[in-house]
């Protein structure tokens, strides 16, 4: 069999970025390797068969970005909605508009005020410890936004997510909290947002759909390493860790456990995503697919919703890794990985596992496209050293 003339390990957004520019641009054969049964990654999507609802398998995903290349790019492959992301908190038996704003003041104190007083009311609460002085989590977020808010809004909910309790984690998590003296209730503020109007699996296969790209499913790099490695060039998109058999030790991440259930009930929460953040509630937030896709309404099966309850933990072996943990013991082990990549010939290290860094969708394209431009594109027009 006549080999590639580049080998991609994983059909995420990073991989098949790479992918798609190596072969639609350069003309080259890829070989897209990729252990599940599907493409796509974390931001693969399936339609529930029963209700017709997409549903994000890996946790939910919201397109943003501010990143013009990045967003001319993508909308080759895709349209979007207009659909804006809301979050909203549950809290001792009342829902409050996320993130924390003149709105969410007025409520939780039960008086309204000007975003001058609302201000004024923070400050004298964050008062109470010095920004400098904080020695933990606790401390730092009560010095950002004072006690009152931080008890109900960060503690329990940054307790669930990291199993630790704040006054155990490091002050470094949290640089900013921040707190909007207006009404403004949308998530993200990039110039662009929106989810794929035919959803993500549709997208991320339009990407791989190229006479010169074959993508091999169910296939692990690691069962097939030797056909390729110090042979052709490798963009590598898999944890860097696993790459070196953990010789350095294992890199530490949280994962969360998503739980599915279809209810019956035409509206069960009446928006995307809720969190919860009374510490005694197990679960971190709830997703309900059906609102990320109004314009859907014809399609979805009337009177049932699909929900997702979310559990955070510690990632153990087996587990999807999802979030960095990044503790000062992961970034010495990373630094050794990156000296051992730096020194593995024709192989790039990419995306979110193969840096070790929580990377958003347009991140992970944006940085795809630059290895592309800046390492890939040298290599195969002029045969510059792949490093
Ligand atoms: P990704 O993990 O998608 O792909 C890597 C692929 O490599 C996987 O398919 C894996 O199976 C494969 N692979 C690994 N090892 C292999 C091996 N040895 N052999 C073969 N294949 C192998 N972003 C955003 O913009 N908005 C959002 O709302 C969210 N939400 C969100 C929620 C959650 C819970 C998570 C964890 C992440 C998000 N994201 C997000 C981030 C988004 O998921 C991320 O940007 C992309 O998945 C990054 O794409 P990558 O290609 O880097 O990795």
């Amino acid at each position: 069999e006549q080999q590639p003339d580049l080998v991609v390990v994983g059909s995420g957004f990073f991989g098949l970025t790479v992918a798609e520019r190596c072969a639609s641009e350069l003309g080259l054969r890829v070989l897209v390797l990729e252990r599940r049964h599907h493409l796509g990654g974390n931001a693969y999507s399936e339609v529930d068969p029963e209700t017709g609802v997409e549903v994000h398998k890996y946790g939910a995903h919201l397109f943003h970005t501010s990143n013009e290349k990045v967003w001319a790019y993508v909308n080759r492959f895709t349209a979007f909605t207009d659909y804006k992301h809301r979050v909203f908190g549950k809290y001792q038996g009342q829902v409050y508009s996320l993130p924390m704003n003149l709105g969410l003041i007025n409520q939780f104190f039960g008086k309204s005020h000007t975003p001058q007083e609302a201000r004024e009311l923070i400050a004298s609460q964050a008062s109470e410890i010095a920004t400098e002085d904080a020695t933990n989590l606790e401390e730092k977020a009560i010095s950002l936004i004072g006690r009152p808010l931080y008890e109900a809004f960060i503690k329990g909910y940054t307790a669930k997510q990291w199993q630790t309790d704040p006054t155990e984690l490091s002050a470094d998590i949290i640089t900013r909290l921040p707190v909007r003296y207006t009404f403004e209730n949308r998530w993200f503020s990039d110039t662009h947002e929106g989810l794929p109007v035919d959803g993500y699996t549709a997208w991320l296969t339009r990407m791989a759909d190229h006479p010169n790209i074959e993508v091999r499913l169910e296939t692990d790099f690691f069962d097939v390493r030797e056909e390729y490695v110090g042979k052709v060039p490798i963009v590598y998109t898999g944890p860097v860790d696993e790459y070196f058999g953990h010789a350095e030790g294992r890199l530490s991440w949280r994962t969360v456990d998503l739980e599915e259930s279809v209810e019956d009930v035409d509206d069960f929460q009446g928006t995307g995503v809720v969190n919860y953040n009374d510490q005694e509630v197990p679960f971190t937030r709830i997703i309900e697919f059906k609102h990320f896709h109004p314009e859907r309404v014809k399609t979805h099966l009337p009177g049932k919703t699909v929900i997702v309850h979310e559990y955070s933990r510690s990632a153990q072996e087996g587990d999807e890794p999802y979030y960095p943990i990044n503790t000062a013991e992961d970034r010495a082990t990373l630094l050794k990985y990156r000296a051992r990549a730096e020194q593995e010939p024709m192989v790039l290290f990419g995306g979110r596992l193969g840096t070790y860094q929580y990377l958003d969708m347009h991140m992970a394209i944006g940085s795809a496209l630059s290895m592309y431009e800046n390492k890939l594109k040298p290599h195969f027009a002029d045969g510059s050293e792949l490093e």
